[in-house]
Order: structure tokens, then C-alpha cells, then sequence
């Protein structure tokens, strides 16, 4: 059975998308709280491809390196030490603009200014206590992903699935 006229003209006039990836850390709060499983359920549901995953120790050199934009604020010490806390879990995703679909799942930056349906939005409440941390840009996902990864732990695959959710 065919389309109706309008649903094709709509699919045909798509535009294309950017195919991107992201770097994604559930920070320690995440995993102390148990909801390492629900927040990468969330990227699964919505149709993103997982392409590196495991779960580390953040030392001090390499919190600081990450958050080196941030060096200078009055909360980079406690950035750095929250991050050094206790075990993450980093994963790099892959899909359709990633970055931004990713930044708008996370939510605000403040837990208490992040809106419900968000991981933030949903789980957070304050402070630095915001679970999770998704690159910001194209720029800082790649220089994120080649501090947390190497390139042989970032894979290149498809799922049988990936036509129903990319065109
Ligand atoms: P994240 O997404 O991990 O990246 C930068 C972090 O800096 C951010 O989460 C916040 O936890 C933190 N941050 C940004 N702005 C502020 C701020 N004004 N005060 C305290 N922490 C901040």
C-alpha cells in the first residue's frame, strides 16, 4: 500500500542531517545512584548508536585536561574533584546531530533550571550534582573523545534497526 501524496511530499522534503558523535560521561552521582542503566536506555530509546563504552576511574590530570576551559573559575577545584570522585561510566553516541539531540536530552546545566522529561530535568536536583556531562560542540567532542578513548575503542557498525529510525 502507498503513501498518501502529502506524507511523501513531507519525507522527500527532509533535510539531511549531520551524522555525529558525542562524548558522554555519567559522573559519579550517576553511578552511585544507580542510574547508569536508565540514562543509556534513554539514548538507546531514542534511536542512538552506542559506539564506545566503559566504565573508568577519573584521575586528577585527566579531570583537569577535561575541564580545562573551566580552568580559572571559582568552581574548577570542585568540578575537578567531584569528577575524580569515584567511578564514571564515558560513552561515546552516535546519530543524526547527536550533539545537539544529546545536549537537549541532558538538560540545563543547574539541575533545578533543567526541564522534566530531561535526565536532569528528571533525576538532578542541585548544584554540581548533575549527573551527567555531553559535549558541547563538534570541536569539544572530538577533543573530548580523544582524551577518554582511543581511536580503537570507537567503533564503526550499523544495526538491522538503524532503518527504522534513520532514513
Ligand atoms: P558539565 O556539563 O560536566 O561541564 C562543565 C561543568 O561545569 C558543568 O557540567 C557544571 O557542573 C559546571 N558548571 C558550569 N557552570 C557552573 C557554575 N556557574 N557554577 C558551578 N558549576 C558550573
Amino acid at each position: 500500500m502507498g503513501l498518501p501524496s502529502e506524507a511523501i511530499a513531507e519525507t522527500s522534503s527532509h533535510k539531511e542531517y549531520r551524522l555525529e558523535r558525542s562524548l558522554v560521561i555519567v559522573k559519579p552521582d550517576g553511578v552511585q545512584r544507580g542510574l547508569v542503566g536508565a540514562i543509556i536506555g534513554r539514548f538507546e530509546a531514542r534511536g542512538l548508536r552506542i559506539v564506545a563504552l566503559k566504565m573508568i576511574s577519573v584521575d586528577k590530570n585527566l579531570a583537569e585536561r577535561h575541564y580545562d576551559v573551566h580552568r580559572g573559575k571559582p568552581f574548577f577545584e570542585a568540578l575537578v574533584d567531584y569528577i575524580a570522585s569515584g567511578p564514571v561510566v564515558t560513552m561515546v553516541v552516535e546519530g543524526p546531530e547527536a550533539i545537539k539531540v544529546v545536549r537537549s536530552m541532558v538538560g540545563a546545566t543547574r539541575p533545578h533550571e533543567a526541564a522534566p522529561g530531561t535526565i536532569r530535568g528528571d533525576f538532578a536536583l542541585t548544584g554540581l550534582r548533575n549527573l551527567i556531562h555531553a559535549s558541547d560542540g563538534p570541536e569539544t567532542a572530538r577533543a573530548e573523545m580523544s582524551l577518554f578513548f582511543r581511536p580503537d575503542e570507537v567503533l564503526s557498525y550499523g544495526r538491522d534497526m538503524d532503518r527504522w529510525i534513520y532514513e
